[in-house]
């Protein structure tokens, strides 16, 4: 199970102001709950589970290539699952969230349409991205004189375009619950189904998510630990720490940081109820890589971040790094590089994390570190489950409904007139 080291986080706080907060949650629940939100209750749906099974069962084995079409939740979900779980079979995976032409042409190369399933996820089955994709997609089947029925699968709500289509056409349809919205839908089939597909345990996501969700449903502060990171993200923001950095020492969860960027800037980039603009600027970065690129600006430039480190205890492959022979340099390498000597890469990453965490630390710089015994399903669901609660509960402190995004409307509508006027 996950857990978080809350201990460096009081630089900029004071452990009584945190505690304050207990007050708070439970007027904080009641403010959430009347916003009929899905994204907690569809864990206790068994259909979303019993559906992808039937579906999976019956998939043509033929198919290698899986091609998802999707942008914002409808992408990210499976992009960060995928990332933490590389195909270990022949099927290949590809997530088209852009209409840029060179990635259609390129990933249009690689597929053989005959043995290609297209994934078309959209909540509101009308994102022009995705749509024109499976325009064009839907064209190169009928054209190849491929069956629709057997190409193509939606994910989306009851009611959609694509849900009309699917009852015309008989193609295969599964719902997306009205009220989960897009960037808090990963545990449906947006995120579950691909994942079948891929060869994962689609239920330990499930399990490892209802482990926060008992958390999450609990009215008391030491115990609900999703309302304790809003919280301490909160009562950060009032203290003009508007950042949040995401910051994996794992290239697993690397896309779990641009999933965590959707999740937090659209939920709370938000005008709130006193009128006033308010937000948290999500920054995801990767250890150990990003030491070497952003780290000296986190360290000395203006400490006005909070840092959620991530941390994994075990890694699945963990490689030594060798005795060191003697090198033909006239240097003693061995003095210089002896703490490398029999150490894992394991070891060197985790180092290097206790490292930088300590530096920003001894800086005032506030952080918190989530620690993941390993990554497997459930833990992943668990840590999706834990930033969509703790989402829920910071859209309440900062005042927002931090469900909808009104902010995005305005640019679809001069795109549409852009190209109306072509
Ligand atoms: O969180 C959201 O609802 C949005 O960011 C959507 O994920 C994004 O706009 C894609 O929308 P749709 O799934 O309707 O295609």
């Amino acid at each position: 199970m996950i857990s978080i080291n809350f201990k460096n986080a009081f630089s900029k706080i004071k452990r009584d102001e945190f505690k304050a907060q207990s007050q708070y949650l439970e007027r904080y629940w009641n403010q959430f709950e009347s916003r009929n939100q899905g994204f907690y209750k569809i864990l206790d749906d068994e259909r979303i589970l019993d559906q992808i099974e039937d579906f999976y069962k019956n998939l043509d084995s033929s198919f290698e290539n899986f091609v998802i079409l999707g942008i914002g939740g409808s992408g990210l979900a499976f992009k960060s699952i995928i990332n933490a779980f590389p195909s270990k079979t022949n099927k290949k995976f590809f997530v088209l969230d852009n209409v840029d032409p060179t990635k259609i042409a390129r990933i249009e190369g690689q597929l053989n349409l005959k043995k290609t399933l297209f994934l078309v996820i959209t909540k509101s089955g009308k994102t022009p991205e995705t749509i024109s994709q499976f325009f064009y997609f839907r064209d190169k089947i009928l054209n190849n004189k491929l069956d629709q029925k057997k190409h193509f699968v939606f994910i989306s709500d009851s009611g959609s375009f694509l849900h009309k289509l699917a009852t015309k056409e008989k193609i295969n349809f599964f719902e997306i619950p009205s009220n989960v919205g897009g960037r808090f839908s990963v545990l449906t089939a947006v995120g579950l189904l691909p994942a079948k597909i891929l060869g994962l345990n689609v239920q330990n996501f499930i399990k490892g998510a209802m482990q926060v969700r008992t958390r999450f449903l609990s009215k008391d502060f030491e115990k609900n630990i999703p309302f304790q990171l809003a919280a301490l993200q909160a009562l950060h923001y009032e203290k003009n720490i508007k950042q949040n950095v995401f910051f994996p020492y794992s290239e697993k969860l690397k896309r779990v940081g641009e999933w965590f960027v959707q999740l937090l800037a659209e939920s709370t980039g938000k005008i709130n109820k006193q009128n006033k603009s308010v937000g948290i600027t999500p920054i995801c970065v990767l250890g150990a890589r990003d030491q070497h690129s952003i780290l000296q600006l986190f360290s000395e430039g203006e400490n006005d971040k909070f840092f959620i480190f991530l941390k994994i205890l075990n890694f699945e492959k963990n490689l030594q790094i060798p005795q060191i022979t003697k090198m033909p340099v006239d240097l003693d390498t061995d003095s210089i590089f002896g703490f490398l000597r029999n150490r894992t890469f394991g070891e060197l990453l985790n180092a290097e994390f206790e490292g930088t965490c300590g530096a920003l630390t001894e800086k005032g710089c506030p952080n918190i570190t989530i620690e993941i015994p390993k990554i497997n399903e459930e833990n992943l669901g668990a840590l999706f489950f834990l930033f969509e609660s703790s989402t829920a509960f910071l859209g309440e402190f900062l005042a927002i409904d931090a469900f909808n995004q009104p902010g995005v409307e305005r640019s679809k509508i001069l795109t549409k007139k852009i190209l109306e006027n072509l």
